[in-house]
């Protein structure tokens, strides 16, 4: 494994010349929750201590815990012995608190359909559709994998499950039926709650479907939901698919929520590693809710009573999980939901949005702003985001250009932006700036949070106190994960081998003169396009899937618009032409296989793929290739000069690199 090489990459020439610094805004000073630096003090003092104030503060506990956090590397215990229902801190306390008819969601549908639904009204559906579940014979401790566009039942499902204590497993709409199977199979789920499909950019994407193919490899799935959103006709099977209304129909209004052990299951998500088999992160209840709801308070500023928060992500990743479901209603704040594609009808969608509900708190990915910069100011500047006071950017290293333009045109030129690092596996937002309080630069991520310690190490790991290398995390955090389902191995390898005593985050990072964290992106062999995580292996064992491919090796090349795009390299079978009809075939292949967002961008047919002498593809090189390259957004040829310039390239690197 390489390391990060801060001198080399053109990405860091820009940062290293970066001195733009953006100190908070005194207007905003005056009403934010944290200005100074109490919170970092207090928790450097005792982290323990800091995050114990947190979960008592924050949450709601049937009983108490006796000691705070149980460290076994690489096992962490958070809040030992504490009970709680996740579900019941999302919706039953700000009920009991008088804040019934306080709206959870505005939410909005593509085709320009509306619902609002207050914390009392979800609270009824998440009851009934608990005891939905319950009739179907889900119990606590059952998985449930849910496959559902971003429609209100979505979030009910989610806490409907944790009412009864049964983990789900959300499978991101977009994911083809075969990744489906494969999660539904890995976290052996009895029931599947998916619907007939979602509007995206007008069209109805058919879900059933692809979910039915799924099932026919899912033998332990005994009852599928089925929520109607779009009306299109799909085929039911009798005796194990029934309808989401008829269900709700029938089921009674009340549902107790179980109490669960701070260390139980919340829910199960399925995120890409360096091998081709996703990897179920666990995160349990008691510390993750504790650490979310700390981190979506403090890092957006939260003022529950009057802010209108938006998270553009997809439940289907962590970012949704977390960011729009358990930290916005734990925290008793009013989120828009919404639907579909940020250009349809028009370019003008979001900020359509955001004018009409008056958000207040938005919070994206680099490759949406980037897209954005890419459509032009215009159609924000046709709409009045004066009500933006936060704005927040996660997923990918946000390049300072895209980082002043967020807050230039998006912001008007005065909102604090705040670039958040954290992953899957750490469950919670990780380093990040506090608005009140940070001095940001373009580009930076800043400091780790309160409670959080962030070193870069080197090659030997020994923590480089300037400059680059990898990024780990010393302490235990209270949201992070538990392991991988079924695979304590593969979680020791992965995170804790590399380095001892150190969480390997896998990425890059640099600290600055002062201190400020700058990340730099992956150091392994997964990719970051859109700010979806998805592995090298997996794109690989999908084209060689297909039966014309011999070989493959597939690399993510820096892309403007979606931070990487997956190049593939590909070697076709003897008796087979490298043609472009056959380019595309294969991405449509990756597609359907995987699901739109590993589809490659490029495929190139060549003769030979460089390798070392133990046989492990040179990745680097061929990224060198691929980023050298002006690529289209198609298939290039079994182009003579690309073969050349391997081969070139590949003489020119010591063996074993
Ligand atoms: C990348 C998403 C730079 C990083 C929450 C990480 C970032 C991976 C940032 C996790 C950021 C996320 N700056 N890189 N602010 N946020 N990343 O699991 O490479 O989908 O390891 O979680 O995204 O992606 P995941």
């Amino acid at each position: 494994m390489p390391p990060p090489e801060p001198t080399a990459s053109p990405a860091i020439e820009v940062y290293s010349l970066e001195d733009r610094r953006f100190p908070p805004p005194a207007s905003f000073k005056a009403d934010a929750l944290v200005t100074g630096n109490e919170l970092h003090e207090e928790a450097e003092r005792d982290y323990q201590g800091f995050w114990a104030r947190q979960a008592a503060d924050l949450l709601t506990w049937r009983s108490e815990w006796h000691t705070i956090c149980e460290w076994e590397l690489p096992y962490a215990k958070w809040f030992v012995g504490g009970t709680l229902n996740a579900a019941e801190n999302c919706l039953d306390r700000h009920l009991a608190e008088g804040r019934g008819d306080k709206i959870a969601f505005h939410w909005e549908g593509e085709p320009g359909d509306t619902r609002t639904i207050t914390y009392a009204e979800l609270h009824a559906e998440v009851c009934r559709f608990a005891n939905v579940l319950k009739s179907l014979g889900v119990t606590k401790g059952d998985r449930v994998a849910i496959y559902l566009p971003m429609i209100p039942e979505l979030p009910v499902a989610m806490l409907a499950c944790a009412r009864l204590g049964a983990p789900h497993s959300v499978v991101f709409g977009g994911f083809s039926s075969e990744s489906l199977s494969d999660r539904i199979n890995d976290a052996d789920a009895k029931v599947l709650v998916t619907a007939d499909g979602g509007w995206r950019r007008g069209t109805a994407v058919a879900l059933k479907a692809s979910a039915d193919a799924a099932l026919a490899a899912t033998p332990g799935v005994e009852h599928v939901v089925v929520v109607r959103r779009t009306g299109e006709d799909v085929t039911m099977a009798e005796g194990r698919d029934q309808w989401y209304h008829d269900l709700m129909a029938e089921a009674p209004p009340d549902c107790p929520a179980e109490a669960m052990d701070a260390e139980d299951l919340l829910y199960l998500l399925y995120t890409s590693g360096t091998t081709a088999k996703p990897k179920g992160i666990m995160h349990t209840t008691g510390g993750y809710l504790t650490q979310v709801a700390f981190t979506h308070k403090f890092v957006f500023d939260l003022h529950a009573h009057t802010d209108v928060y938006w998270c553009a992500a997809d439940i289907g990743w962590v970012t949704g999980h977390s960011y729009i479901v358990y930290g916005p209603l734990v925290n008793g704040a009013t989120s828009v939901l919404y639907e579909g594609s940020p250009d349809h009808p028009g370019r003008d969608r979001w900020w359509d949005i955001v004018e009409r509900y008056k958000v207040t708190i938005l919070y994206t990915a680099p490759t949406a702003i980037r897209t954005f910069m890419k459509w032009g100011t215009a159609e924000p500047a046709a709409h009045d985001l004066s009500s933006l006071r936060v704005l927040g950017s996660v997923g990918e290293p946000i390049n300072p250009e895209a980082w002043m333009w967020y807050r230039e045109h998006i912001g008007g030129g005065q909102t604090p932006v705040v670039d958040t690092w954290w992953q899957t596996e750490t469950g919670a937002i990780m380093i990040s700036p506090l608005p009140g309080a940070t001095t940001t630069k373009p580009g930076s991520a800043t400091f780790p949070l309160p409670g959080i310690t962030a070193e870069v190490v080197d090659e030997t790991g020994r923590p480089v106190a300037r400059g680059g290398g990898y990024l780990t995390l010393t302490q235990p955090w209270p949201s992070m994960l538990r392991g991988i389902y079924g695979d304590p191995q593969r979680y020791h390898d992965t995170y804790w081998s590399r380095f001892e005593g150190r969480y390997l985050a896998g990425d890059g990072a640099r600290v600055d003169d002062e201190g400020y964290f700058w990340l730099l992106g992956r150091v392994d062999d997964v990719m970051n396009v859109s700010g979806h995580r998805v592995s090298t292996a997996e794109v690989e064992s999908a084209l060689v899937d297909h039966a014309s491919v011999a070989e493959s090796a597939v690399v993510g090349a820096k892309d403007d618009v979606t931070g990487q795009a997956i190049v593939a390299f590909v070697i076709c079978k003897g008796d087979q032409e490298p043609t472009p009809e056959l380019g595309q075939e294969l991405r449509m292949h990756v597609g359907a296989k995987i699901g739109p967002t590993a589809r490659p961008k490029t495929v190139i047919f060549t003769d030979d793929l460089p390798k070392t002498r133990s046989g492990k593809i040179m990745r680097r090189l061929l990224r060198d290739v691929a980023e050298g390259r002006d690529l289209g957004d198609t298939t290039t040829l079994a182009d003579a000069s690309v073969v050349e310039e391997i081969r070139r390239r590949a003489a020119e690197v010591p063996e074993e690199d």
